[in-house]
């Protein structure tokens, strides 16, 4: 076993509150989290699969049927539901952090993680599956550039950033524990 490979034992109680990843689409934010509430022993939580639970209909169909600012209200409803202090990992949707109260929510029970991808890394992610309703109202790249303006300046203001780029999931999941291992320490 390689020297680096994250042990779920090892690297239990880390954390003592939610951590949040936050970023564009594309960026990994589920399957990163999925892998790094492995490693920590604590619960994942996708709070788009949430919402589709609760609306019993899929993000999509949210948008086409009752428009963005619906889907927003629940957005918020749910992440801030999830910022129970319990340790776990939530998965925003991009929108999410982009939300003053859903960020002030996270600001105040959680510890939030960008996960920073560049222009043609999302794109090549974001093209693999056709269920993203801000992508489907024209050019998928054009849409993700005028995002990452309106949006890299607020998801800057996340505790902790990881390049998550290419590389290996396990590198970017033992970047953010060695990144929250610090964080702790500066907070203790
Ligand atoms: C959105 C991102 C999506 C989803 C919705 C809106 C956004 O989540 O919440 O389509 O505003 O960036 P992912 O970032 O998981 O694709």
């Amino acid at each position: 076993m390689p020297e680096n490979h994250i042990h779920a034992n090892s690297e239990q109680n880390i954390i003592s509150q939610p951590v949040v990843l936050v970023g564009l689409m594309g960026a990994g934010k589920s399957t990163i989290g999925r892998r790094l509430a492995n490693a920590l022993s604590v619960p994942f939580i996708d709070s788009d699969a949430e919402i589709i639970e609760a609306a019993g209909c899929s993000i999509s169909d949210i948008f086409e049927g009752y428009g963005e600012s619906i889907f927003r209200d629940l957005e918020q409803r749910v992440i801030l539901r999830l910022m129970t202090g319990a340790p776990c990992i939530v998965a925003t949707g991009g929108g999410a952090f982009i939300q003053p109260a859903i960020r002030e929510a996270i600001a105040q029970k959680a510890t939030s993680v960008w996960l920073k991808a560049d222009l043609p890394v999302l794109l090549e992610r974001v093209s693999r599956r056709d269920n993203r309703p801000l992508l489907k109202t024209g050019d998928k790249s054009e849409i993700l550039k005028k995002l990452i303006d309106e949006r890299y300046h607020i998801y800057a203001q996340a505790d902790i950033t990881i390049d998550s780029n290419y590389g290996p999931h396990e590198s970017v999941v033992e970047d953010i524990v060695s990144a929250l291992k610090q964080w702790q320490k500066k907070d203790a």
